[in-house]
């Protein structure tokens, strides 16, 4: 399989990593407008031919797939033409900046027949798909809500709110988790260091069955945390990505519904706490091997072009909510079927 790589400043080269090093696979292109980007990778890949036009992929009829990791407002443009010149396509999150342009790819690549994946690296993480097999096992019982916490002293980025730049990981983990179209959105956050760029965003999911995702987002903060935690009827989970051996931790814990003979206070329950053993596999090798696998047997994806649609249909409603302060926004119908 013939790939080529779009984008190679900061986060390109991750992944132009991991498709050179994957069996099966050839790093055919190596493509960045910026001429001193290339030169900084021409050693690393020999055998690559490395190009500032893009054009040069779509022409090469060899090629089967181009990896986009440009910046976010070139992705709709740069997946469009990829996947009008036969290409499948692997997208840096997010898909697309607006609903409409996301899901006009995701129809796209589905009337073309083509393979439209984007990176939301977190729900191919083993620990994330751990989380997964609890909740569809329903070994949590009533999944009641979810909530994800995103935050640093970190990077501050000049051109993307916090929403944006860090939303899209938390977003896509919860959608992927519950598995329903959210029904609303509420959002609301500040700018404290720098005007018109939110730095701390607290996001509301709301969902048709009544599980509320609760998102804090910031770059302005103490902690640094990567944690997602979901509260069923029966146990809670935690995922935290901080840690190395602990990445899941499962509490045995829940309320006692509420009998007549109890009167008027509800019981709770609290048994063992349970770690189980996580693959330590970099979840950025387990996605690109995924779509390497999803070019050759054309299967789906739980990261299509469909479900990187609703992503940003959640962000683009959010971003509505956040400059109405923390209005609900609804959502559409979506992509149609
Ligand atoms: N999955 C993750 O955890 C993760 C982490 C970081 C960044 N990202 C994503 O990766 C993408 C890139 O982020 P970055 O921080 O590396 O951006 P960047 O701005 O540092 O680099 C982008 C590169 O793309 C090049 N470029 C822009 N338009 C081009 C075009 N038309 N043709 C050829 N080259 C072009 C630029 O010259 C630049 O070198 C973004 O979508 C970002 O959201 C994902």
């Amino acid at each position: 399989m013939s790939i080529g790589v779009v984008g190679m400043n900061y986060w390109g080269p991750n992944l132009a990593r991991n498709f050179d090093r994957m069996q099966g696979c050839r790093l055919a292109w190596v493509c960045d407008r910026d001429e001193d980007v290339l030169a900084r990778h021409r050693a690393s890949y020999p055998g690559s031919t490395f190009t500032t036009r893009y054009e040069d992929l779509l022409e090469d009829a060899a090629l089967d797939a181009v990896v986009i990791a440009t910046p976010v407002p070139t992705h709709a443009a740069l997946t469009r033409m990829a996947l009008e010149a036969g290409k499948d396509a692997f997208v840096e999150k997010p898909l697309a900046l607006t609903g409409a342009d996301a899901r006009e790819l995701a129809e796209l690549a589905d009337a073309r027949g083509r393979v439209l994946m984007v990176d939301h690296l977190l729900v191919y993480h083993p620990a994330v798909q751990k989380l997964k097999d609890l909740v569809d096992a329903g070994d949590l019982g009533q999944v009641f809500y979810l909530y994800g916490n995103r935050q640093n002293l970190g990077i501050v980025r000049a051109d993307e709110n916090a929403l944006w730049s860090l939303g899209p990981h938390d977003i896509s983990v919860m959608l992927w988790l519950v598995g329903e179209r959210p029904s609303e959105v509420s959002c609301s956050g500040e700018s404290y260091l720098q005007p018109g760029v939110e730095d701390v965003v607290f996001g509301r999911i709301r969902f048709p069955s009544g599980i509320i995702g609760h998102l804090h987002l910031s770059w302005l903060d103490p902690h640094k945390m990567r944690k997602m935690t979901v509260i069923g009827s029966e146990r809670m989970v935690v995922f935290d990505d901080m840690e190395t051996e602990r990445k899941v931790t499962i509490y045995d814990k829940g309320p006692i519904p509420r009998t007549e003979t109890y009167g008027e206070y509800i019981q709770v329950r609290s048994g063992d706490i349970h770690i189980p053993k996580i693959p330590a596999t970099e979840p950025l090798r387990i996605v690109c091997e995924r779509f390497v696998t999803a070019v050759a047997d054309r299967a789906p994806t739980p990261s299509d072009g469909r479900a990187g649609a609703v992503v940003v249909e959640v962000l683009e409603a959010m971003s509505e909510s956040l400059a109405s302060s923390g209005r609900p926004v609804t959502l559409g119908t979506g992509v149609s079927a």
